[in-house]
C-alpha cells in the first residue's frame, strides 16, 4: 500500500493530512536506515475564522503538499503556520507558502526564531511571527490552541502544538518514525514497531532527560490522537506511545536506581596480549575501590551495539588499545564513533594501551573523549611493549585513581609542568 494519495485526508473535525509520502526513501539524514521510507506530514486546521497550517514538507515535495493544501483551503485563508520544528524536512515549502499565503502569521518556538531567520533571510521582514512557549494558549481560526515547548527533541527548537477541543496532538518529529504507508493510521498500517523503536533509539535517545521532562508535560494533557510529523498517526491508544518514550528512556543498572553502585566499562583489543594484561590490572585496581562495578570486555568477542547499550547507563568507559600505524585500532573507534547516539556528558573516561613507536592511540581515544565532554581526570597509560611487573602496578593504581574519581574520594590532582 505504497501508492501515493490523491485527496487530503480528514484526520479529525475540520483537520486534514496534508503531508507528502516519500516511500523510495533509504537513508535520512545521512545516518537512519529508512527500509520503508517514511512520510512528511502536514496538518491543515479549519476554524470558523480561517485555516492553520502546521508543518510542511521537504522542499522537493513542495507540490505534492501544496496540490493537497490548495483542495482544502484557499491561500487568503490561511491566518496562521505553526513550525513545530526547523529542520529542513519539515520546513522546505514554508518559504513559498509565506510568499502565497498574505495573511499568514508565524508560530514557533522562542529557540527557533535564528532558524527562521536563517530560513526566511530577509523575507522574514515582511511576515509576522510569535515567540511560543510551553503553557501559551491562543485562538487560531477560531480553534483553541495551546503549546508545548520539547527542547532537546530532537533539536533544541522543537516543540508540539496541542488542539484542545479535540484532543489532537501534534507532535513534530516525537513520537514519529520513519515509516511509509498510505493507510496513514496506526491501526492500519503494517508492523511499525521496530522503525518507532529505531527510530527513538537513533534520534530521542541522546536526549533522554529532555525526552522525560517532554513526557511528564504531554501525558496531563491525555492527547486522544497524536499526529506526528513522520509515519503513523496515532489513534488508536495514543497514550501508550507517550508511555513508551518513558520506558524507553528509564533503562538503568537496577542497583543505580538506588544510586548504591557506579559502573565502570574497561573495553580493550590487544594484539599479542600486552594491551590485554594492561586491562587485566586496571580492571583489578579499578575493583579495589568500594562502591564501582566493575566490567571487563575485550571488544573482539562482541558488536558494537550491545556495547553502546551498556555505555549508556555506564558511569565511567576506559578503553585500551595498542597503536597499530600511528592510531587506536578500528573496533576500539567503531565503538567510540557509536557514542553519538546516547548521552556522555559527564561520564568519566580514560585510556591505556601498550605502543612500540610512538603510541598516539591513548592521547588520541582521550581527545575523542573530552570531544564527547566526558571528564577525563587522570592523563593516560602508555607501556612500551609488556608490562612490566612494576608497570602492571601502574596500571592498577590508574584503575584505582579512576574509580575513587567515579566516587568522589580521588586525592587533589598534582599537575606536573611536564604535563601542561
Ligand atoms: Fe524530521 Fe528533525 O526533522
Amino acid at each position: 500500500m505504497l501508492a501515493k494519495l490523491p485527496e487530503p485526508v480528514e484526520i479529525a473535525g475540520g483537520v486534514h493530512w496534508i503531508g507528502a509520502l516519500d516511500p523510495d526513501l533509504r537513508t535520512f539524514d545521512l545516518i537512519l536506515k529508512t527500509a520503508n521510507g517514511t512520510t512528511y506530514n502536514a496538518y491543515a486546521v479549519r476554524g470558523p475564522e480561517g485555516v492553520v497550517v502546521v508543518d510542511t514538507v521537504k522542499e522537493e515535495f513542495s507540490e505534492e503538499f501544496f496540490t493537497r493544501l490548495e483542495q482544502v483551503a484557499d491561500y487568503d485563508e490561511i491566518r496562521a503556520v505553526i513550525l513545530n520544528h526547523l529542520e529542513p524536512d519539515h520546513t522546505g515549502a514554508v518559504p513559498e507558502l509565506m510568499r502565497r499565503a498574505p495573511h499568514a502569521h508565524i508560530f514557533c518556538s522562542v529557540r527557533a526564531l535564528k532558524v527562521l531567520t536563517a530560513l526566511l533571510k530577509d523575507e522574514l521582514d515582511n511576515y509576522g511571527y510569535t515567540l511560543t512557549d510551553t503553557g501559551d494558549r491562543c485562538s487560531l481560526s477560531g480553534r483553541p490552541i495551546s503549546f508545548v515547548n520539547t527542547p532537546y527533541l530532537h533539536w533544541p527548537d522543537t516543540q508540539c502544538t496541542f488542539l484542545e477541543d479535540e484532543k489532537l496532538l501534534f507532535s513534530g518529529d516525537v513520537f514519529g518514525c520513519h515509516f511509509c504507508d498510505d493507510r496513514l493510521y496506526n491501526d492500519r498500517v503494517g508492523d511499525f514497531r521496530f522503525s518507532f523503536e529505531y527510530y527513538f533509539k537513533h534520534i530521542m535517545r541522546p536526549f533522554k532527560r529532555w525526552v522525560l521532562q517532554a513526557v511528564d508535560k504531554i501525558e496531563p494533557l491525555a492527547p486522544e490522537l497524536i499526529a506526528p510529523a513522520h509515519g503513523p498517526i496515532l489513534r488508536d491508544n495514543p497514550l501508550s506511545y507517550v508511555r513508551s518514550y518513558r520506558t524507553l528512556s528509564n533503562s538503568y543498572l537496577p542497583n543505580e536506581v538506588e544510586g548504591r553502585e557506579k559502573s565502570l566499562l574497561v573495553f580493550y583489543m590487544s594484539a599479542y596480549g600486552a594491551t590485554a594484561d594492561m586491562a587485566k590490572a586496571v580492571h583489578d585496581g579499578a575493583s579495589s575501590v568500594e562502591g564501582v562495578r566493575v566490567s571487563l570486555y575485550d571488544l573482539q568477542g562482541g558488536e558494537t551495539e550491545p556495547f553502546v547499550d551498556l555505555i549508556e547507563s555506564a558511569d565511567g568507559l576506559v578503553f585500551g588499545s595498542p597503536t597499530v600505524n600511528g592510531d587506536a585500532v578500528k573496533p576500539v573507534w567503531d565503538v567510540l564513533a557509536s557514542l553519538i547516539s546516547i548521552e556522555t556528558r559527564g561520564k568519566l573516561g580514560g585510556a591505556f594501551g601498550s605502543y612500540g613507536w610512538s603510541g598516539e592511540a591513548v592521547p588520541m581515544i582521550e581527545d575523542r573523549l573530552r570531544g564527547l565532554k566526558m571528564r577525563v581526570p587522570a592523563k593516560g597509560l602508555r607501556i612500551k611493549f609488556h608490562p612490566t611487573d612494576k608497570e602492571l602496578d601502574d596500571c592498577r593504581d590508574y584503575g584505582r585513581t579512576l574509580a575513587e574519581s567515579l566516587v568522589g574520594k580521588a586525592k587533589p590532582k598534582v599537575v606536573d609542568f611536564a604535563d601542561l
